[in-house]
């Protein structure tokens, strides 16, 4: 067990032994063997129920309200593990042992420091962006980095030469020769440096599909996160530090302060949680994109892309908002009856898989009283209130009747907030998480490829006479 914070495993071991006693009775879980294609089975809308793959990645039992990563069940991961250990596990299959998990850390270091990518990222206006868009942004910066994919024509040296991307290095064309398009001449010295450049950016090349490209995209969003975050409030982006850890270097790099032991562990909880759901929205985003022979930095920018909606990853600020929106715990049922009226959603409730309650969200809502309790805030403990009777008024009504229970999304901005980091990084912090699982994924779906292509049934008419448009 992880003994540095004897408070937060207790609690995650409670909340575990409440899980099995709830939910022991129910059945054992299927669908769990390999499959014979082509398979047959019953497609909702949403692609609900479809088989895309076979997967050892990670389970989702609905009924059971399981998680389980790689064969180890969630809350025994939370209670003993790191998000270090966790994405090596998603990404390799098998829990490091002490060396492998040496390396994998070295990489993890090397590659958290992105002086490049974020000079480049930094030219834009992030503090007014979106800061998934700033994130997505970012991510496909730090492809430029490994790939010379976008470079390659620029870089060939061919008859006429390349044009530099720095104005001092154009040289001027020497006299008009007639042709419609500009065509510069290069020095011999601009053809070395644009040799050098190719046979660099062919040693990049070989990393764009393999592990070391998730290494660096999971560590690596850590970093671009953090300065988002940073530039948002107009600070300067912090350098990561080599004797921090992933979760308190996330930490460290946001705010600048050295976490304390308990703040190192919240969010290195919260990023074991949200490393890997099964084939949620943006992982089968992330894995379309690949699917197309696309690099995985393309797809892990599809991932952000899609969790950014608020019935994905976007459902934690919604809730943050929701609990400001109802202000008093008083003001819960009165305020809940006119959203049902209006057929509004719930933020944070509600799972396609889980019918049960979400066993993230067990983690997280004690996690959200001790630290709410602890932080003395009374704003915070305010919407703890609203956030728990909310809970109640949802539960009665929906629980039984349709299984819509808390989900991940409800308690983890409770926590995040009383932690002092801004709503506008909720989402982000989900996607620094969910790297872990859409790379693993994506690496294991790439060793047996193949295109996704499903089908839309057209239900439009036919034969229609073309009018010319003055006559329509
Ligand atoms: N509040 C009220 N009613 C709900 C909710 C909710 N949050 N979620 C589902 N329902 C009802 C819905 O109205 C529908 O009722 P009816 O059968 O009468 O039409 C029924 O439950 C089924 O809902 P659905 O939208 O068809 O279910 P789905 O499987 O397509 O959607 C969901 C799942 C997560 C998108 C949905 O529950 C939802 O919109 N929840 C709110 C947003 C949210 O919290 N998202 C975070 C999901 S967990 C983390 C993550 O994956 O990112």
């Amino acid at each position: 067990m992880n003994n540095s914070t004897p408070d937060i495993s207790n609690l995650i071991l409670e909340a575990a032994k409440k899980a099995r006693e709830e939910l022991s009775t129910l059945p054992e879980p299927d669908m769990t063997t390999p499959v014979e294609w082509p398979v047959s089975c019953t497609v909702g809308p949403g692609l609900e129920g479809a088989i895309a793959c076979e997967t050892k990645v990670g389970y989702v039992n609905g009924s059971k309200g399981w998680l389980v990563y790689r064969g180890y069940d969630i809350f025994d991961l939370c209670a003993n593990s790191t998000y270090e250990e966790v994405s090596y596990l998603l990404l390799h299959g098998e829990m490091p042992t002490a060396i492998q998990l040496k390396e994998y850390n070295d990489k993890l270091v090397e590659y958290r420091f992105l002086p490049h990518t974020l000079r480049h990222v930094m030219s834009f206006p992030l503090e007014e962006m979106n800061p998934m868009s700033a994130l997505r942004l970012g991510i496909n910066l730090m492809r430029q980095r490994q790939t010379d994919r976008d470079m390659g024509d620029h870089v060939r040296i061919s008859k006429h030469k390349t044009i530099g991307t720095d104005e001092d290095s154009i040289p001027m064309e020497k006299e008009p020769r007639g042709h419609r398009k500009a065509i510069y001449e290069f020095s011999d010295k601009s053809l070395e440096i644009a040799a050098a450049k190719k046979k660099k950016a062919e040693k990049y090349e070989r990393r764009v599909h393999n592990l070391d490209a998730c290494y660096h995209l999971i560590s690596g969003t850590a970093t671009l996160a953090a300065a988002i975050a940073r530039v948002r409030e107009h600070k300067l982006p912090i350098e990561p530090r080599t004797d921090l850890g992933h979760a308190a270097n996330l930490l460290y790099m946001m705010t600048g302060e050295v976490p304390t032991p308990e703040k190192e562990r919240l969010m290195d909880v919260a990023l074991i949680l949200h490393a890997d759901h099964g084939m949620n929205a943006s992982t089968f985003a992330t894995m379309v994109v690949a699917s197309t022979l696309s690099d995985i930095y393309f797809s892990v920018g599809a991932g952000v892309a899609a969790l950014n909606g608020p019935l994905h990853g976007g459902a934690n600020e919604e809730v943050l908002k929701t609990l400001r929106e109802i202000g008093d715990a008083e003001k819960v049922d009165k305020w809940y009856k006119k959203a049902r009226k209006e057929k509004r959603k719930i933020m944070g409730f509600g799972h396609r898989v889980y019918k049960a309650y979400d066993p993230r969200a067990r983690v997280l809502g004690p996690l959200a009283k001790q630290v709410v309790a602890q932080s003395g805030d009374p704003e915070a403990k305010r919407l703890l209130k609203v956030a728990q009777r909310l809970e109640e008024v949802v539960i009665e009504d929906l629980g039984g009747k349709k299984g819509i229970f808390p989900n991940v999304d409800f308690y983890s901005g409770l926590v995040y907030s009383a932690m002092g980091i801004d709503s506008a990084m909720f989402t982000p912090l989900f996607a620094v998480s969910r790297v872990a699982g859409w790379t693993a994924r994506t690496i294991e779906y790439l060793k047996n490829n193949r295109i996704f292509r499903p089908r839309g049934i057209y239900v439009g008419g036919f034969d229609k006479p073309y009018v010319p448009i003055a006559e329509r």
